[in-house]
Protein backbone atom coordinates (compact mmCIF):
# COMPACT_ATOMS: atom_id res chain seq x y z
CA UNK A 1 0.00 0.00 0.00
CA UNK A 2 0.83 3.63 -0.98
CA UNK A 3 0.20 7.38 -0.17
CA UNK A 4 0.57 9.90 -2.38
CA UNK A 5 -0.21 13.55 -2.34
CA UNK A 6 -0.45 15.91 -4.66
CA UNK A 7 2.88 17.04 -6.63
CA UNK A 8 4.53 18.20 -9.59
CA UNK A 9 7.26 15.79 -10.92
CA UNK A 10 10.17 18.13 -11.65
CA UNK A 11 14.00 16.83 -12.43
CA UNK A 12 15.92 14.17 -14.44
CA UNK A 13 15.23 10.79 -14.56
CA UNK A 14 17.10 7.72 -15.79
CA UNK A 15 15.19 5.12 -17.68
CA UNK A 16 16.51 1.36 -17.12
CA UNK A 17 16.36 -1.41 -19.92
CA UNK A 18 12.83 -2.71 -21.36
CA UNK A 19 11.55 -5.08 -19.43
CA UNK A 20 9.85 -6.71 -22.63
CA UNK A 21 13.04 -6.88 -24.54
CA UNK A 22 14.78 -9.46 -21.81
CA UNK A 23 12.56 -12.54 -22.80
CA UNK A 24 13.11 -12.46 -26.41
CA UNK A 25 16.72 -12.28 -25.59
CA UNK A 26 17.20 -15.12 -23.95
CA UNK A 27 14.81 -16.63 -26.43
CA UNK A 28 17.60 -16.13 -29.13
CA UNK A 29 20.46 -17.31 -26.41
CA UNK A 30 18.77 -20.24 -26.14
CA UNK A 31 17.34 -21.08 -29.68
CA UNK A 32 20.85 -19.62 -30.81
CA UNK A 33 22.17 -22.75 -28.70
CA UNK A 34 24.87 -20.94 -26.67
CA UNK A 35 25.84 -22.32 -23.41
CA UNK A 36 26.82 -19.04 -21.97
CA UNK A 37 24.00 -15.85 -22.41
CA UNK A 38 25.27 -12.44 -21.01
CA UNK A 39 22.57 -9.54 -21.16
CA UNK A 40 22.97 -6.38 -20.24
CA UNK A 41 20.87 -3.36 -19.01
CA UNK A 42 18.63 -5.70 -17.31
CA UNK A 43 16.16 -3.92 -14.92
CA UNK A 44 16.04 -5.65 -11.83
CA UNK A 45 12.25 -6.20 -11.91
CA UNK A 46 9.74 -8.74 -10.50
CA UNK A 47 8.93 -10.51 -13.91
CA UNK A 48 12.74 -10.75 -14.65
CA UNK A 49 13.34 -12.50 -11.26
CA UNK A 50 10.20 -14.95 -12.06
CA UNK A 51 11.85 -15.59 -15.99
CA UNK A 52 15.13 -16.58 -14.22
CA UNK A 53 13.14 -19.12 -12.36
CA UNK A 54 11.95 -20.31 -15.10
CA UNK A 55 15.09 -20.49 -16.82
CA UNK A 56 16.55 -22.81 -13.55
CA UNK A 57 13.62 -25.23 -13.71
CA UNK A 58 14.30 -25.63 -17.06
CA UNK A 59 18.05 -26.73 -15.99
CA UNK A 60 20.00 -23.66 -16.45
CA UNK A 61 21.98 -21.10 -14.12
CA UNK A 62 22.35 -17.83 -13.79
CA UNK A 63 24.33 -14.66 -12.10
CA UNK A 64 23.00 -11.22 -11.19
CA UNK A 65 25.57 -8.77 -11.33
CA UNK A 66 25.01 -5.09 -9.24
CA UNK A 67 25.42 -3.03 -12.28
CA UNK A 68 22.39 -4.85 -14.34
CA UNK A 69 24.26 -7.97 -16.26
CA UNK A 70 22.58 -10.90 -15.90
CA UNK A 71 24.43 -14.43 -17.04
CA UNK A 72 22.99 -17.18 -18.17
CA UNK A 73 24.27 -20.56 -18.23
CA UNK A 74 22.59 -23.51 -20.79
CA UNK A 75 23.74 -27.07 -21.11
CA UNK A 76 21.30 -29.69 -20.73
CA UNK A 77 17.58 -28.32 -21.29
CA UNK A 78 14.44 -29.91 -19.77
CA UNK A 79 10.87 -27.83 -20.53
CA UNK A 80 8.69 -30.96 -19.46
CA UNK A 81 10.30 -29.84 -15.71
CA UNK A 82 8.15 -26.40 -15.91
CA UNK A 83 5.81 -25.99 -13.16
CA UNK A 84 2.17 -24.08 -13.89
CA UNK A 85 2.37 -21.82 -10.92
CA UNK A 86 5.82 -20.63 -11.14
CA UNK A 87 4.56 -20.28 -15.68
CA UNK A 88 1.68 -18.42 -14.49
CA UNK A 89 3.01 -15.51 -12.90
CA UNK A 90 4.14 -14.20 -16.04
CA UNK A 91 3.40 -13.88 -19.99
CA UNK A 92 7.35 -13.44 -21.41
CA UNK A 93 8.53 -16.80 -20.55
CA UNK A 94 6.28 -18.16 -23.36
CA UNK A 95 9.45 -17.30 -25.84
CA UNK A 96 10.67 -20.40 -24.22
CA UNK A 97 8.05 -22.21 -26.57
CA UNK A 98 10.01 -21.58 -29.72
CA UNK A 99 13.17 -21.08 -28.01
CA UNK A 100 13.48 -24.54 -26.93
CA UNK A 101 11.92 -26.20 -29.81
CA UNK A 102 14.59 -24.84 -32.08
CA UNK A 103 17.34 -25.81 -29.83
CA UNK A 104 16.23 -29.08 -28.97
CA UNK A 105 13.55 -30.34 -31.47
CA UNK A 106 11.00 -30.89 -28.81
CA UNK A 107 9.15 -27.97 -26.53
CA UNK A 108 7.10 -27.70 -23.69
CA UNK A 109 5.34 -25.29 -22.04
CA UNK A 110 2.12 -24.88 -19.37
CA UNK A 111 -0.19 -22.18 -20.37
CA UNK A 112 1.66 -18.85 -19.71
CA UNK A 113 -0.34 -15.61 -17.07
CA UNK A 114 0.57 -11.78 -17.61
CA UNK A 115 -1.36 -9.29 -16.19
CA UNK A 116 -4.78 -9.65 -16.28
CA UNK A 117 -6.17 -7.15 -18.57
CA UNK A 118 -8.21 -8.96 -20.90
CA UNK A 119 -8.20 -12.68 -22.64
CA UNK A 120 -4.45 -13.70 -23.31
CA UNK A 121 -4.49 -16.76 -25.71
CA UNK A 122 -1.70 -18.55 -27.05
CA UNK A 123 -3.51 -19.60 -29.78
CA UNK A 124 -1.29 -17.79 -32.63
CA UNK A 125 1.92 -19.42 -31.00
CA UNK A 126 0.23 -23.02 -31.35
CA UNK A 127 -0.66 -21.82 -35.37
CA UNK A 128 2.66 -20.78 -35.92
CA UNK A 129 4.31 -24.40 -34.99
CA UNK A 130 1.77 -25.46 -36.36
CA UNK A 131 2.00 -24.24 -39.92
CA UNK A 132 5.89 -24.84 -39.97
CA UNK A 133 5.20 -28.51 -39.81
CA UNK A 134 5.73 -29.63 -36.05
CA UNK A 135 3.36 -31.24 -34.06
CA UNK A 136 1.79 -29.79 -31.51
CA UNK A 137 -0.30 -31.76 -28.60
CA UNK A 138 -2.82 -29.32 -26.25
CA UNK A 139 -3.79 -30.32 -22.78
CA UNK A 140 -5.20 -29.31 -20.28
CA UNK A 141 -1.90 -28.45 -18.26
CA UNK A 142 -0.36 -26.63 -21.70
CA UNK A 143 1.31 -27.36 -25.26
CA UNK A 144 3.86 -29.91 -26.43
CA UNK A 145 5.63 -29.85 -29.47
CA UNK A 146 8.39 -31.37 -31.85
CA UNK A 147 9.35 -32.71 -34.65
CA UNK A 148 10.68 -30.85 -37.82
CA UNK A 149 10.34 -27.81 -39.87
CA UNK A 150 8.05 -28.83 -43.28
CA UNK A 151 6.72 -25.48 -44.14
CA UNK A 152 8.04 -22.50 -45.27
CA UNK A 153 5.23 -19.57 -44.30
CA UNK A 154 3.56 -18.83 -40.98
CA UNK A 155 0.01 -16.65 -41.27
CA UNK A 156 -0.79 -14.21 -38.30
CA UNK A 157 -4.36 -13.39 -37.64
CA UNK A 158 -3.53 -11.04 -35.61
CA UNK A 159 -0.80 -8.63 -34.71
CA UNK A 160 1.33 -10.51 -31.87
CA UNK A 161 4.14 -8.97 -30.26
CA UNK A 162 5.33 -12.69 -28.29
CA UNK A 163 3.60 -14.82 -31.18
CA UNK A 164 6.02 -13.04 -33.60
CA UNK A 165 9.24 -13.59 -31.32
CA UNK A 166 8.18 -17.24 -31.12
CA UNK A 167 7.78 -17.63 -34.62
CA UNK A 168 11.10 -15.98 -35.59
CA UNK A 169 13.34 -18.05 -33.01
CA UNK A 170 10.98 -21.58 -33.89
CA UNK A 171 12.02 -20.54 -37.55
CA UNK A 172 15.74 -20.69 -36.93
CA UNK A 173 16.04 -24.51 -37.60
CA UNK A 174 14.62 -24.38 -41.26
CA UNK A 175 16.61 -24.91 -44.33
CA UNK A 176 14.91 -22.74 -46.12
CA UNK A 177 13.28 -19.21 -46.09
CA UNK A 178 10.89 -18.56 -43.98
CA UNK A 179 7.98 -16.20 -44.47
CA UNK A 180 5.85 -14.93 -41.44
CA UNK A 181 2.92 -12.45 -42.57
CA UNK A 182 1.01 -9.82 -40.74
CA UNK A 183 4.16 -10.02 -38.23
CA UNK A 184 4.05 -7.61 -35.19
CA UNK A 185 6.99 -4.59 -35.44
CA UNK A 186 7.25 -3.18 -31.97
CA UNK A 187 11.15 -2.17 -31.46
CA UNK A 188 11.22 -5.46 -28.50
CA UNK A 189 10.52 -7.61 -31.61
CA UNK A 190 13.25 -5.62 -34.29
CA UNK A 191 15.52 -5.94 -31.27
CA UNK A 192 15.48 -9.74 -31.76
CA UNK A 193 15.95 -9.67 -35.35
CA UNK A 194 19.68 -7.52 -34.66
CA UNK A 195 20.65 -10.31 -31.89
CA UNK A 196 20.28 -13.17 -34.44
CA UNK A 197 21.48 -10.76 -37.57
CA UNK A 198 24.53 -10.62 -35.01
CA UNK A 199 24.63 -14.42 -35.51
CA UNK A 200 24.06 -15.05 -39.33
CA UNK A 201 20.44 -14.89 -39.51
CA UNK A 202 19.07 -12.60 -42.03
CA UNK A 203 16.15 -10.57 -42.09
CA UNK A 204 13.74 -9.06 -44.99
CA UNK A 205 11.19 -6.58 -43.84
CA UNK A 206 8.16 -5.38 -46.12
CA UNK A 207 4.91 -3.42 -44.89
CA UNK A 208 3.49 -6.49 -44.01
CA UNK A 209 6.25 -9.73 -44.44
CA UNK A 210 8.65 -10.88 -42.66
CA UNK A 211 11.42 -12.92 -44.19
CA UNK A 212 13.89 -15.15 -42.50
CA UNK A 213 17.14 -16.82 -43.48
CA UNK A 214 18.09 -18.64 -40.94
CA UNK A 215 20.88 -20.95 -43.60
CA UNK A 216 23.92 -19.70 -42.59
CA UNK A 217 23.31 -19.67 -38.88
CA UNK A 218 25.78 -19.37 -36.23
CA UNK A 219 25.78 -21.76 -32.79
CA UNK A 220 28.27 -19.32 -31.07
CA UNK A 221 28.79 -20.89 -27.73
CA UNK A 222 28.62 -17.49 -26.12
CA UNK A 223 26.09 -14.27 -26.77
CA UNK A 224 26.11 -11.06 -25.17
CA UNK A 225 23.18 -8.29 -25.91
CA UNK A 226 22.58 -5.09 -24.33
CA UNK A 227 18.57 -3.95 -23.89
CA UNK A 228 17.24 -1.31 -25.17
CA UNK A 229 16.19 1.10 -22.92
CA UNK A 230 12.27 0.82 -21.70
CA UNK A 231 9.79 3.18 -23.96
CA UNK A 232 6.89 2.47 -21.43
CA UNK A 233 8.97 3.35 -18.17
CA UNK A 234 9.90 6.43 -20.47
CA UNK A 235 6.51 6.99 -21.94
CA UNK A 236 4.82 6.63 -18.15
CA UNK A 237 7.42 9.77 -16.81
CA UNK A 238 6.68 11.71 -19.97
CA UNK A 239 2.57 11.48 -19.29
CA UNK A 240 2.95 11.55 -15.76
CA UNK A 241 5.24 15.00 -15.87
CA UNK A 242 2.68 16.23 -18.32
CA UNK A 243 -0.42 15.66 -16.05
CA UNK A 244 1.10 17.07 -13.03
CA UNK A 245 2.27 20.23 -15.47
CA UNK A 246 5.29 19.41 -14.21
CA UNK A 247 8.79 19.56 -16.54
CA UNK A 248 11.53 17.03 -16.62
CA UNK A 249 14.46 15.45 -18.76
CA UNK A 250 14.07 11.81 -19.24
CA UNK A 251 17.10 10.46 -20.07
CA UNK A 252 18.91 7.52 -21.70
CA UNK A 253 15.89 6.83 -23.69
CA UNK A 254 15.16 6.46 -27.46
CA UNK A 255 13.05 8.93 -28.80
CA UNK A 256 12.22 7.43 -32.11
CA UNK A 257 10.38 4.28 -30.16
CA UNK A 258 8.09 6.86 -28.51
CA UNK A 259 7.78 8.81 -31.93
CA UNK A 260 3.69 8.70 -31.58
CA UNK A 261 3.77 9.45 -27.69
CA UNK A 262 5.79 12.43 -28.26
CA UNK A 263 3.19 13.14 -31.10
CA UNK A 264 -0.05 13.05 -29.32
CA UNK A 265 1.69 14.93 -26.20
CA UNK A 266 2.77 17.29 -28.62
CA UNK A 267 -0.98 17.98 -29.91
CA UNK A 268 -2.23 18.12 -26.61
CA UNK A 269 -0.46 21.03 -25.82
CA UNK A 270 2.47 19.59 -23.99
CA UNK A 271 6.21 21.32 -24.94
CA UNK A 272 8.59 18.66 -26.00
CA UNK A 273 12.40 19.16 -26.69
CA UNK A 274 14.03 15.80 -28.54
CA UNK A 275 17.68 14.88 -27.98
CA UNK A 276 19.67 12.44 -29.47
CA UNK A 277 18.93 10.16 -26.02
CA UNK A 278 16.74 12.08 -24.19
CA UNK A 279 13.27 13.90 -24.11
CA UNK A 280 12.50 16.68 -22.02
CA UNK A 281 8.88 17.81 -21.52
CA UNK A 282 7.30 20.96 -19.87
CA UNK A 283 3.67 20.08 -19.04
CA UNK A 284 0.60 22.33 -18.88
CA UNK A 285 -2.53 22.97 -16.26
CA UNK A 286 -4.60 21.86 -19.01
CA UNK A 287 -5.12 20.57 -22.47
CA UNK A 288 -6.31 20.30 -25.68
CA UNK A 289 -8.44 17.21 -26.17
CA UNK A 290 -7.44 14.20 -28.02
CA UNK A 291 -8.61 11.18 -29.98
CA UNK A 292 -5.55 8.32 -29.86
CA UNK A 293 -6.02 4.47 -31.04
CA UNK A 294 -4.26 2.22 -29.13
CA UNK A 295 -2.83 -0.71 -31.28
CA UNK A 296 0.26 -1.92 -32.36
CA UNK A 297 3.20 0.03 -33.20
CA UNK A 298 4.24 2.11 -34.69
CA UNK A 299 0.05 3.18 -32.57
CA UNK A 300 0.16 4.60 -29.62
CA UNK A 301 1.13 1.29 -27.46
CA UNK A 302 -1.42 -0.16 -25.16
CA UNK A 303 0.79 -0.37 -22.47
CA UNK A 304 0.44 3.69 -22.07
CA UNK A 305 -3.28 3.92 -22.04
CA UNK A 306 -4.13 3.78 -18.51
CA UNK A 307 -1.54 6.55 -17.87
CA UNK A 308 -2.67 8.50 -21.09
CA UNK A 309 -6.03 8.48 -19.58
CA UNK A 310 -5.89 10.00 -16.44
CA UNK A 311 -4.16 12.81 -18.05
CA UNK A 312 -6.50 13.15 -20.41
CA UNK A 313 -8.67 14.17 -17.52
CA UNK A 314 -7.13 17.50 -17.10
CA UNK A 315 -8.33 18.21 -21.47
CA UNK A 316 -10.74 21.10 -21.68
CA UNK A 317 -13.12 18.43 -23.62
CA UNK A 318 -14.28 14.92 -24.20
CA UNK A 319 -10.99 12.99 -25.01
CA UNK A 320 -11.78 9.35 -26.56
CA UNK A 321 -8.98 6.56 -26.71
CA UNK A 322 -9.83 3.39 -28.53
CA UNK A 323 -8.24 0.18 -27.21
CA UNK A 324 -7.72 -1.95 -30.05
CA UNK A 325 -4.94 -4.45 -28.58
CA UNK A 326 -7.04 -5.40 -25.32
CA UNK A 327 -10.44 -4.04 -25.29
CA UNK A 328 -11.12 -4.83 -22.20
CA UNK A 329 -7.80 -3.25 -20.51
CA UNK A 330 -10.12 -0.97 -18.34
CA UNK A 331 -8.76 -1.82 -14.43
CA UNK A 332 -7.91 1.44 -14.11
CA UNK A 333 -11.08 2.99 -15.39
CA UNK A 334 -13.59 1.62 -12.39
CA UNK A 335 -10.75 2.89 -9.81
CA UNK A 336 -10.38 6.79 -11.12
CA UNK A 337 -14.29 6.79 -11.03
CA UNK A 338 -14.05 6.10 -7.19
CA UNK A 339 -11.46 9.03 -7.42
CA UNK A 340 -13.95 11.28 -9.16
CA UNK A 341 -13.32 10.76 -12.54
CA UNK A 342 -16.09 10.86 -15.16
CA UNK A 343 -14.73 8.10 -18.32
CA UNK A 344 -17.31 6.05 -19.80
CA UNK A 345 -16.94 2.90 -21.30
CA UNK A 346 -18.68 2.24 -24.75
CA UNK A 347 -17.33 -0.99 -26.24
CA UNK A 348 -13.62 -0.78 -26.71
CA UNK A 349 -13.89 3.29 -26.37
CA UNK A 350 -13.07 5.22 -23.36
CA UNK A 351 -14.22 8.24 -23.50
CA UNK A 352 -12.62 10.20 -20.74
CA UNK A 353 -14.55 14.04 -19.86
CA UNK A 354 -12.64 16.51 -17.86
CA UNK A 355 -12.45 15.88 -14.05
CA UNK A 356 -10.71 16.83 -10.68
CA UNK A 357 -10.00 14.23 -8.97
CA UNK A 358 -10.38 13.92 -5.24
CA UNK A 359 -7.94 12.49 -2.60
CA UNK A 360 -8.43 10.40 0.23
CA UNK A 361 -9.52 7.94 -1.81
CA UNK A 362 -8.65 4.25 -1.66
CA UNK A 363 -7.73 2.85 -4.95
CA UNK A 364 -6.83 -1.22 -5.64
CA UNK A 365 -4.13 -1.53 -8.40
CA UNK A 366 -4.87 -4.65 -10.59
CA UNK A 367 -2.15 -4.54 -12.64
CA UNK A 368 0.73 -3.41 -13.69
CA UNK A 369 0.53 -0.39 -16.16
CA UNK A 370 -3.05 0.64 -14.04
CA UNK A 371 -0.93 0.54 -10.92
CA UNK A 372 1.20 3.49 -12.95
CA UNK A 373 -1.65 5.48 -14.02
CA UNK A 374 -2.99 5.22 -10.27
CA UNK A 375 0.25 6.78 -9.08
CA UNK A 376 -0.24 9.56 -11.86
CA UNK A 377 -3.96 9.88 -10.29
CA UNK A 378 -2.67 10.11 -7.17
CA UNK A 379 -0.15 13.15 -7.81
CA UNK A 380 -3.18 15.23 -9.59
CA UNK A 381 -5.65 14.32 -6.61
CA UNK A 382 -6.88 17.36 -4.74
CA UNK A 383 -6.92 17.51 -0.52
CA UNK A 384 -6.41 14.24 0.98
CA UNK A 385 -3.38 11.88 -0.08
CA UNK A 386 -4.84 8.96 -2.43
CA UNK A 387 -4.48 5.38 -1.11
CA UNK A 388 -3.23 2.82 -3.32
CA UNK A 389 -3.62 -0.96 -2.21
CA UNK A 390 -1.48 -3.43 -3.91
CA UNK A 391 1.02 -1.32 -5.12
CA UNK A 392 3.26 -3.81 -5.20
CA UNK A 393 2.36 -4.92 -8.59
CA UNK A 394 4.35 -2.46 -9.73
CA UNK A 395 7.99 -4.16 -9.19
CA UNK A 396 7.28 -6.38 -11.76
CA UNK A 397 8.07 -4.52 -14.19
CA UNK A 398 9.38 -0.92 -13.69
CA UNK A 399 13.12 -0.88 -11.30
CA UNK A 400 13.41 2.12 -8.49
CA UNK A 401 10.03 3.10 -9.25
CA UNK A 402 9.44 4.42 -6.17
CA UNK A 403 12.94 5.91 -5.93
CA UNK A 404 13.12 7.41 -9.01
CA UNK A 405 9.36 8.83 -8.63
CA UNK A 406 10.49 10.34 -4.99
CA UNK A 407 13.67 11.97 -6.30
CA UNK A 408 11.16 13.71 -9.49
CA UNK A 409 9.54 15.47 -6.53
CA UNK A 410 6.40 13.10 -5.84
CA UNK A 411 5.18 13.14 -2.64
CA UNK A 412 4.75 9.48 -2.49
CA UNK A 413 5.14 6.57 0.79
CA UNK A 414 4.25 3.36 1.87
CA UNK A 415 2.16 2.86 4.57
CA UNK A 416 2.12 4.08 7.93
CA UNK A 417 5.74 5.86 7.27
CA UNK A 418 3.84 8.70 5.31
CA UNK A 419 0.88 9.23 8.21
CA UNK A 420 3.52 10.02 10.89
CA UNK A 421 5.03 12.37 7.95
CA UNK A 422 1.30 13.74 7.89
CA UNK A 423 1.09 14.53 11.56
CA UNK A 424 4.41 16.51 11.92
N1 LIG B 1 -3.64 -12.76 -28.91
C1 LIG B 1 -4.43 -13.84 -29.27
N2 LIG B 1 -3.82 -15.04 -29.47
C2 LIG B 1 -2.48 -15.21 -29.32
C3 LIG B 1 -1.67 -14.13 -28.95
C4 LIG B 1 -2.29 -12.89 -28.75
O1 LIG B 1 -5.64 -13.71 -29.42
O2 LIG B 1 -2.00 -16.33 -29.51
C5 LIG B 1 -4.28 -11.44 -28.73
C6 LIG B 1 -4.17 -10.91 -27.29
O3 LIG B 1 -5.20 -11.43 -26.50
C7 LIG B 1 -4.26 -9.42 -27.51
C8 LIG B 1 -3.54 -9.22 -28.87
O4 LIG B 1 -3.56 -10.49 -29.49
O5 LIG B 1 -5.59 -9.03 -27.64
C9 LIG B 1 -2.13 -8.75 -28.79
O6 LIG B 1 -1.39 -9.50 -27.84
P1 LIG B 1 0.16 -9.77 -27.97
O7 LIG B 1 0.37 -11.21 -28.22
O8 LIG B 1 0.77 -8.80 -28.90
O9 LIG B 1 0.64 -9.45 -26.49
P2 LIG B 1 1.77 -10.24 -25.69
O10 LIG B 1 2.82 -10.65 -26.63
O11 LIG B 1 1.13 -11.24 -24.82
C10 LIG B 1 3.28 -8.15 -25.19
C11 LIG B 1 3.80 -7.48 -23.96
C12 LIG B 1 2.65 -6.77 -23.25
C13 LIG B 1 2.02 -5.76 -24.22
C14 LIG B 1 1.58 -6.49 -25.49
C15 LIG B 1 1.02 -5.55 -26.55
C16 LIG B 1 5.60 -8.96 -23.34
C17 LIG B 1 6.12 -9.95 -22.38
N3 LIG B 1 4.39 -8.48 -23.08
O12 LIG B 1 2.31 -9.11 -24.73
O13 LIG B 1 3.23 -6.07 -22.17
O14 LIG B 1 0.90 -5.16 -23.62
O15 LIG B 1 2.68 -7.20 -26.07
O16 LIG B 1 1.97 -4.60 -26.91
O17 LIG B 1 6.28 -8.61 -24.29
C18 LIG B 1 3.26 -5.03 -20.03
O18 LIG B 1 4.49 -4.89 -20.16
O19 LIG B 1 2.61 -4.49 -19.09
C19 LIG B 1 2.53 -5.86 -20.99
C20 LIG B 1 1.29 -6.31 -20.73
Amino acid sequence: MVYILKSILEGEVQISGAKNAFFPAVGAGIALGAKKIVIRNVPKVRDIQVMLEIISKIGGEYSVRDDNEVSIYMEKITPERIDQETFSKIRGGVVIFGAVLSRIGRSYIPFPGGCKIGKRPIDQHIKAARELGFSVEESPEGVKAYGEIKNKKISFDIKTVTGTENAILMSLKSKNLIEIENHAKEPEVRELMKYLEKHGVRFLETEDKLFIDPRNVETPDEVEFELIPDRIEAGTFLIGTAATGGNTKIKNVNPEHLKIVIEKLQEAGARIKIGKDEIEIEGEKEYDPLYVIADSYPDFPTDLQPQLTVMLLKSKGKSVIEERVFPERTNHVYELRKMGADIEISGNKIIIYPSRLKGGTFVEAKDLRSTASLVIAGLIADGEPTLIKNFEIIERGYERFLEKIRKLGANIQRDSFFISQLTM
